[in-house]
């Protein structure tokens, strides 16, 4: 028998960085998907076939976590494909954990819930990546849009109807761990000014989440510019980022900022309807690259 579990990709609105110090942040889950397939086969070593992800160490550590947790002998066939490349920063690691504990659950009958899922997975993804607040794993598990408190501590659901958001890819790879460090740096060498910034940040992090769910885009955009400021007084943009950010803004956004560790993957702007074109356009201009991708999707499930 054979079992798929899909989880999806992530994109965080507002809080990163400050969220790895215990302040709160706001993620969606986007509509392109990581799918693992799970099937007991006959004796033998684990076979991990994993086209579109690089190497396979996350997918590895999880079946390895799973089947001592749950005192798993059978042998083991685990295929991975993807709606996104694990280059973007949409968060493949944290999907394939995800999808993966869900998909081997449902092999063994062993019923997960969300939060178990949500804890096995920040556990393994901490023993790889040793830092990190979660946030990827709340969103791929539990979809939507989250109010978010690092380790879970809160996984709060805004509901939300829709959000207009141009998605443009920089066209490199963020270093998460580097960035995370150079941050703690910073928090080290100079916690007043540092500390300062993260409160900044909770109290648009706060207002932003009001706003959002009220649908006041207008507002919720002005609120993301102001983070992504602050987040450039902490030194994790780029000047790739910041172009972006400003063109998307000229040409009719009403907020932008870089979405996750900095230095590459992606940046997102919330942008009127009538304004899209004009945004995917500016972006792409200066070397941006769109991914289309609806946000407030639905977490990790089933593929029957
Ligand atoms: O680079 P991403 O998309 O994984 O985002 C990292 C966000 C941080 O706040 C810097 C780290 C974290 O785990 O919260």
């Amino acid at each position: 028998m054979k079992i798929v579990s899909s989880a999806p990709g992530k994109l965080i609105l507002m809080g990163e960085h400050a969220v790895v110090y215990g302040y709160p942040c706001i993620v969606t889950a986007v509509d392109k998907r990581l799918y693992v397939e799970v099937e007991k086969v006959s004796a033998g070593e684990d076979k991990f076939i994993t086209p579109q992800v690089k190497g396979h160490r996350f997918l590895k550590e999880t079946v390895v976590f799973f089947k001592e947790k749950y005192k798993i002998k059978d042998s083991l066939k685990i295929l991975t494909r993807g709606d996104f490349s694990h280059k973007v920063g949409l968060g493949s690691s944290s999907a394939v954990i995800v999808a993966t504990f869900n998909a081997l659950a449902n092999l063994f009958k062993i019923t997960l819930t969300k939060k178990e899922l949500f804890e096995i997975s920040h556990e393994v993804n901490l023993k790889i990546q040793k830092v990190g607040s979660g946030f990827d794993i709340a969103a791929t598990s539990y979809g939507g849009t989250q109010y978010f408190i690092k380790g879970g501590k809160v996984i709060q659901p805004l509901n939300l109807q829709r959000l207009p958001l141009v998605i443009g890819y920089s066209g490199l790879k963020a270093d998460t761990p580097t960035l995370i460090k150079q941050v703690n740096k910073q928090y080290q060498e100079n916690k007043k000014k540092t500390v300062l910034i993260f409160n900044q940040i909770k109290i648009l992090v706060d207002q932003g989440k009001d706003e959002l769910v009220k649908s006041n885009f207008e507002k919720f955009g002005v609120l993301m510019t102001k983070n992504h400021m602050l987040l450039k007084d902490l030194k994790v943009s780029s000047l790739k980022l910041d172009k972006m950010v400003e063109v998307a803004l000229e040409a009719g956004a009403w907020g932008a900022k870089l979405s996750g560790a900095g230095g590459g993957d992606c940046m997102v702007a919330l942008t009127p309807e009538n304004r899209i074109k004009e945004v995917e356009r500016a972006i792409v201009k200066i070397g941006g690259e769109i991914i289309r991708a609806n946000v407030n999707s639905q977490g990790v499930r089933i593929e029957i």
